[in-house]
């Protein structure tokens, strides 16, 4: 039986759940924790796609839509979310394609029908999304510090959070994400859905700063080999004075814990604000930080034009660079500040798949580092210069989780 498409939301709750369930749950009995969790997900209705057979529901997908901040212009971006194949039906070829590369075509083409240059994922394995163009583009550092070490700073702003906060929290986090490159926008519902899913974390604090909310987490409890940790969750800030108390006022909970555990972009030097700035490379007996770096988001560029469009490239820069995307070869021309890009049947001066592009594009991998590394396949060397000209500024970095 040929597969039939539906595209569904939170008036079909249950469905949704079931299917949801169903690919990822370890049981029946995981169903009400996957309800909260679907009520949950920030979808409207026509945003989850479910494919069905004559045995019913077989696959999923959920396309959320976001905007995404590129070098300080918001795009339009869909979030892709909840990716998965019934276990009966994985690695099955209908009309020679898998279920899932079918829910991923007709991702794409909702994503195109919907506007959005950019699509972006929390993948639960890279190397399955590479495969549809989504490469990483982003490096965290997850810090786990004694409190001994933390900077001192007034934490006098410091409270839990109240509802009244809720606006000048939504505000908080506004300033964060126009400042912030690769980041995407948390409005009003979605900051609804966190302060929902975070409730049974722990306490939610806001650092109040006159009428303006600077920082805002969910402080959360692990215990690790026997020490106590306190967990940062979902952390905005919306300076880097704002992340600095915020490391203050954890260094004030020591009789309760024993260090605290923080996840940052990876070009923060967290070391140089503690008294003890040594990550060691042996064991050591003072007390020092521990830091692990890991990659999370990736992105593909749907619309190289659009995307271009938004790089902001130095006023002094000119020239023209033709870089072949996959299949695709855009011709693109620097000059006065701004880039843009066309489809060209010219040759490609550089050359190189979706995903690596993706990644270069956005930032994350230089490209005379694509290019020693074997990702970038290079016809004109100086087309190299420019491309990092064009794509060089700080790292990318997303707040949110989808
Ligand atoms: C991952 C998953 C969606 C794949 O579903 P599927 O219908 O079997 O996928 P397809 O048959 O369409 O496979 C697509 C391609 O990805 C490859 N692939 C499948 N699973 C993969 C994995 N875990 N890692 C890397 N590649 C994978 C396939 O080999 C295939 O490549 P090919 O076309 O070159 O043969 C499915 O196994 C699943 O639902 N897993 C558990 C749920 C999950 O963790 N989802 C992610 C939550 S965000």
């Amino acid at each position: 039986m040929p597969l039939k498409a539906t595209w569904l939301g939170p008036k079909d709750l249950e469905r949704v759940t079931d299917i949801r369930l169903r690919c990822y749950g370890g049981g029946p009995a995981d169903r009400p924790k996957f309800l909260l969790k679907s009520k949950f997900d920030r979808s409207v209705d026509g945003d989850v796609l479910v494919l069905s057979d004559d045995t019913g529901d077989v696959a999923t997908a959920t396309s959320l839509s976001m905007t995404c901040n590129v070098r300080g212009t918001p795009l339009p971006c869909q979030g892709v979310a909840w990716v998965g194949t019934v276990r009966s039906h994985r690695r099955r070829r209908v009309d020679g394609r898998g279920l899932a590369s079918r829910v991923m075509d007709a991702l794409a083409e909702k994503a195109k029908e919907r506007g959005q240059p950019v699509g972006m994922l929390a993948p639960f394995r890279v190397s399955f999304y590479e495969a549809f163009g989504y490469g990483v583009m982003e490096r965290q550092n997850t810090w786990t510090i004694p409190l001994a070490i933390l900077p001192e700073d007034d934490t006098g702003g410091f409270a839990e959070y109240r509802e009244s906060d809720f606006d000048a929290c939504v505000a908080s986090r506004q300033r964060q994400f126009d400042a912030t490159h690769g980041d995407v926008a948390t409005p009003a519902h979605s900051l609804k859905c966190w302060l929902a899913n975070l409730a049974d974390v722990g306490f939610r604090m806001v650092d109040r700063q006159g009428d303006r909310i600077a920082s805002q987490f969910t402080l959360g409890t692990e215990v690790i080999d026997g020490r106590t940790i306190a967990v940062v969750n979902k952390p905005f800030y919306d300076s880097p004075a704002a992340l600095r108390r915020m490391l203050a006022m954890l260094g004030t909970l020591r009789d309760q814990y024993a260090a605290a555990r923080i996840t940052v972009p990876i070009d923060i030097p967290l070391n140089w604000w503690l008294r003890e700035r040594q990550v060691p490379h042996r064991t050591v007996d003072h007390p020092a930080a521990h830091c692990q770096a890991i990659t999370r988001m990736q992105a593909r560029v749907i619309d190289v034009p659009t995307f271009v469009s938004a790089l902001r490239p130095a006023a002094g820069i000119s020239g023209l660079i033709n870089v072949g995307a996959e299949k695709t070869i855009y011709r693109i021309e620097i000059a006065d500040g701004r880039a843009s890009a066309a489809v060209t049947t010219s040759p490609a001066d550089v050359q190189t798949d979706d995903a690596t592009w993706a990644a270069i594009a956005f930032g994350d991998l230089r490209p005379d580092m694509a290019e020693t590394m074997g990702r970038l396949k290079v016809e004109r060397p100086m087309a190299v210069s420019l491309l990092t000209d064009l794509t060089a500024g700080r790292l990318p970095y997303c707040h949110e989780y989808f």
